[in-house]
């Protein structure tokens, strides 16, 4: 078993979510971020990478070069063999493209496929970026929000979908899928309907399935390719998550139609992974099955002390255990206090950095995110930290 309990010291490894109190605090995260903050914020882990991830990568420094480096066959058959192996996906060579992050990706395709003005369809509450990537590119926000059912799951309006892909200055469909921030995994059914409507409408879809590896191990993903041929599909994945090397910013997007893949290609530029992200996608991708297996149990086990804490230490806070991802979304409300008062109990007095909820959509102000990959020791002292507050 890998020691997922082991806390190890990330200050001063130059990490966002350790050492990035003045880069956040300008963001507007939190006000307060010392040497005594929790940073649970942030999507990545606090546990180390696999064994072979680590070497893989010693073997490039070794070479004592790093200079620039083509993609060698095997870095595709890895991806390829990856999506067969765990998703019954075939996924041909020529449709992989490689993206410097997903973010950067998502901000190629609003580029790329749409023009200034455009209306691009989010399901909110939603990842930040995504917004962000459509309002700083001067296109425009389009809602179509998630409904929220009596068991706190999260589902598609699709009366509303159908209306807003209608119309033609819509042309863009970003999905989350699985869902950040509620932890959604959509059924087939639902992702076969989102793909009938787009296609129909001829909205392109871009489905970011960054999480889709992350799951509880009773839950079962599908990408959307595997369950739709609708060529407008554009599937973004990336090892960043999955394998916590967010830092090394690899990313691949699959693109089958050659038209969009040419405009996708020109938009983006010339782009090569470091020979770090190669080494380590190869291995990852290759070596790290049993590691990713154990990094599941453990995070089950996590959401298990957390519902098990919740449910007797803080029965108002609601919630369902996320089905994918590792993040919870928890809504606060039933403690009728102004989100501005139950961010300074978090953030201020326990001293746990969270997302407030506003950020993925102001309808969301009652809510908090947190990302739960941290030993357990630190996950239950930031909930004990909270609890105190509102007890
Ligand atoms: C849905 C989603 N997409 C993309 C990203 C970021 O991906 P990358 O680090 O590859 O840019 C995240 C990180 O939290 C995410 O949750």
């Amino acid at each position: 078993m890998q020691h997922f309990d082991t806390v190890l010291n990330r200050r001063n490894s130059n990490s966002v979510k350790w050492d990035g109190g003045e880069l956040i605090k300008s963001f507007g995260f939190t006000e307060r971020f010392d040497d005594d903050t929790l940073p649970l914020f942030i999507a990545d882990m606090d546990f180390p990478v696999a064994e072979p991830i680590v070497q893989a990568m010693q073997k490039v420094i070794d070479n004592k070069i790093f200079g620039y480096s083509i993609i060698p066959t095997e870095y595709y058959q890895a991806i390829k063999n990856w999506f067969s192996r765990k998703y019954n996906l075939h996924i041909e060579k020529d449709h992989i493209v490689y993206s410097p992050g997903t973010v950067n990706a998502i901000n190629t395709c609003v580029k790329a496929f749409t023009d200034p003005g455009d209306g691009i369809i989010i399901q909110r509450p939603s990842y930040p970026p995504f917004a962000t990537a459509i309002e700083n590119n001067g296109r425009t926000i389009v809602d179509n929000h998630l409904v929220r059912d009596e068991n706190y799951q999260y589902h598609f309006d699709f009366e509303d979908l159908e209306i807003k892909a209608q119309d033609p200055k819509n042309k863009l469909l970003i999905l989350c899928n699985p869902h950040n921030p509620t932890g959604r995994i959509f059924t087939t059914e639902e992702l076969r309907r989102i793909a009938e409507i787009s296609d129909r409408n001829n909205l392109i879809i871009i489905s970011d399935e960054i999480h889709g590896d992350l799951i509880r191990q009773n839950a079962v993903f599908h990408p959307l390719a595997t369950v739709t041929n609708y060529e407008n599909l554009i599937t973004l994945t990336a090892i960043n998550k999955t394998f916590n090397v967010a830092g090394l910013h690899c990313s691949n997007t699959i693109i089958q139609n050659e038209e969009l893949r040419k405009k996708y290609e020109s938009v983006q530029g010339m782009q090569s992974p470091t020979p770090f992200a190669i080494a380590a996608l190869i291995a990852a991708y290759n070596e790290c099955d049993e590691w990713l297996d154990q990094l599941k149990e453990y995070l089950d086990g996590t959401f298990e002390w957390v519902d098990r804490f919740l449910s007797e230490k803080m029965p108002q806070v609601k919630y369902s255990i996320s089905e994918g991802t590792y993040v919870l979304w928890m809504d606060f409300s039933g403690y009728n206090l102004t989100p501005h008062e139950v961010h300074d109990r978090i953030y201020n007095k326990a001293n746990v950095v969270l997302e407030d909820g506003k950020m993925f959509g102001k309808e969301y102000d009652d809510f908090q995110r947190i990302c739960l990959p941290s030993p357990r020791s630190i996950v239950k002292e930031a909930f004990e930290r909270i609890a105190k507050e509102f007890n």
